[in-house]
């Protein structure tokens, strides 16, 4: 599994953070930046990790900010993204088994770094559990194409 990661200055300690825990579990990781905490646009951070996982470059992406909701706004104009904030285990594992989330934002100025890598963990274990939920899903694309 490849995760592409990448965050603003709000969220630059805690992709950090995030980066280390998944080195140390030998899950192969693409950093998009920011690397410090001068202030940047966050939609950049959110274009390039929402590119690659478009493309399939990386199965995965986690976007970083001060509160992860502007990363989740940016990330769910493209078409084909699934991205959620997410601040809590229960919801981590729902957003995969029920969303299919393919992005997980975080707010680094909300979520202490323990949960935040509790709830990193069980969103990249949890499985999408298809079946009703996909046909939920494929309503949610018709909006993406404008069917509505
Ligand atoms: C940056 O100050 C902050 O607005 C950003 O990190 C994020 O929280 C936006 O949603």
């Amino acid at each position: 599994m490849k995760i592409a990661i990448g965050c603003d200055h709000g969220g630059f300690r805690l992709k950090n953070a995030i980066k280390e825990y998944l080195a140390g579990k030998n899950i192969e990781v693409e950093d998009f930046g920011t690397n410090n905490a001068q202030s940047v646009n966050y939609p950049e951070y959110a274009i390039k990790v929402s590119k690659s996982v478009i493309s399939k470059e990386c199965d995965l992406g986690i976007l970083c900010c001060g509160t992860g909701i502007g990363m989740s706004i940016a990330a769910n104009k493209f078409k084909g993204i699934r991205a959620a904030v997410v601040g809590d285990t229960f919801s981590a594992k729902a957003t995969r088994e029920h969303n299919n989330t393919n992005i997980l934002c975080l707010g680094e100025r909300v979520t202490g770094e323990g949960l935040a890598l509790d709830i990193v963990d069980t969103w990249i274990n949890a499985e999408f559990q298809g079946g009703r939920h996909s046909e939920r899903l494929a309503l949610v694309e018709k909006i993406e194409q404008g069917e509505f």
